[in-house]
């Protein structure tokens, strides 16, 4: 009875299928009043109105952390202290959060490509598919007033698979099969989606922390429309006024319902510590070939080893700073990924991805003899 309600307010309508021309998808479930806009073109419209009313932006700063209190304390890489009312970390993941909310995010690598396809072989529109590991669907029209349809999916936890080439190849046969109009495939690329048990976002005050600190987390890849929601949002919860969304979105709320995902993520999270009593990947640098890396044990320590093109060999820890899990090589991408909460590192040690906030520790000199 609820759902029906919620469904007539939104307009949601069952369907014999999706409105593919050449692929017969059965049953399906109608969006009415979908929206799509350019991400840049909007975060830089926002950025632009930000400034225009006295806003500031420093890029390159990163903050180590951030304290509650009478006042909230940011503190930033390079020692600058600021002071503020409140603070909002809205960076996906919170670094500012070790266990309390982290236990309820799991980062997932996403895979797309991009091919051209003529205007008028596709209905526009945005379209999910329910497989495990799903798939989705997007229009764009290129600046040249060509069409490109992006097709992404094949998704995996971060640092739990490194196969990226067949994931790619699966996505391409997946979209022929619905799109057989599709040209040659112009781009492909991966991306970092971070789920919450509900697939909703954590907007509000972060659970373990005191005093005015906020979060927005957890994108379950609709980042753009949760960031928009965490806009409208966080004036009233700031001020301290009631917002009818809060519990919706609160980052403390029970998982009652989605308790089983829950649970299963974490066990998942739990498992990949395993890998610190397990042997090296190597057992020389010399097995190491120029352009990749891999887990080299020493003793009781493991390290994370990249020989760059040029033969340079760079070695870092393996155990990942955030809470310690051992690393692994995505030779897709070139970076080390950590499998327990998806902490991402470039061949530098440098951090891409939290909720780790700073590198990979640099091999203790004593440990960095080739074996
Ligand atoms: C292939 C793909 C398709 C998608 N499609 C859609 C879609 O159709 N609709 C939609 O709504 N969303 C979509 N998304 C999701 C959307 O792109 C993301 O949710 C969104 O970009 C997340 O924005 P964010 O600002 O929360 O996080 P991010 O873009 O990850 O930004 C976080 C920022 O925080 C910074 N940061 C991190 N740690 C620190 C620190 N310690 N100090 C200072 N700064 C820090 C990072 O450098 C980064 O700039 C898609 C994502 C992918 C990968
Ligand atoms: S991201 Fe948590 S241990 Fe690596």
């Amino acid at each position: 009875m609820a759902a029906s309600w919620r469904a007539g307010i939104l307009g949601v309508a069952p369907a014999a299928r999706a409105p593919l021309a050449d692929f017969d998808t059965g049953p399906a479930v109608r969006y009415p009043r979908q929206a799509q806009f350019h991400p840049l073109r909007y975060l830089t419209a926002l950025a632009v109105a930000f400034e225009r009313l006295g806003g500031r932006i420093f890029c390159g700063s990163r903050v180590k952390d951030v304290k509650g209190g009478a006042e909230t304390r940011i503190r930033v890489q390079g020692g600058h202290l600021i002071s503020a009312a409140a603070a909002v970390v809205a960076t996906n993941t919170p670094f500012n959060d070790r266990v309390v909310v982290q236990t309820k995010l799991a980062s997932y690598r996403t895979y797309a490509i991009a091919a051209p396809i003529a205007a008028d072989a596709v209905t526009r529109a945005l379209y999910w598919d329910l497989e495990v590991p799903f798939h989705y669907v997007r229009l764009q029209t290129t600046p040249d007033g060509g069409r490109v349809l992006i097709a992404g999916g094949e998704d995996h936890k971060t640092g739990q698979a490194d196969d990226s080439a067949g994931r790619f190849a699966r996505l391409e046969g997946w979209a022929r099969e619905r799109f057989p109009a599709l040209g040659t495939v112009s781009h492909r690329w991966s991306g970092q989606v971070v789920n919450t048990a509900d697939g909703l976002a954590f907007i509000g005050r972060n659970p373990g922390d005191a005093g005015n600190i906020f979060i927005v987390a957890g994108d379950c890849g609709h980042g753009l429309t949760h960031g928009t929601i965490a806009g409208m949002m966080l004036p009233d919860l700031i001020a301290g006024r009631a917002h009818p969304w809060a519990g919706l979105y609160a980052p403390g709320r029970a998982h009652a319902r989605s308790f089983k995902k829950w649970a299963g993520e974490n066990l998942n999270a739990a498992a990949q510590y395993t890998d610190l009593v397990l042997p090296g990947e190597v057992r020389s640098l010399r097995d190491i070939a120029p352009g990749t890396g891999a887990i080299v044990r020493r003793g009781l320590s493991k390290f994370a080893v990249y020989r760059a093109p040029d033969g340079t060999i760079r070695e870092f820890s393996a155990r990942c700073p955030h809470l310690g899990a051992v690393v692994c090589w995505n030779s897709g991408e070139r970076t080390w990924d950590c499998p327990a909460h998806g902490s991402r590192f470039d061949t530098r040690g440098c951090v891409l991805n939290g909720p780790a906030s700073s590198n990979l520790h640099p091999a203790k000199a004593d440990a960095s003899t080739a074996v």
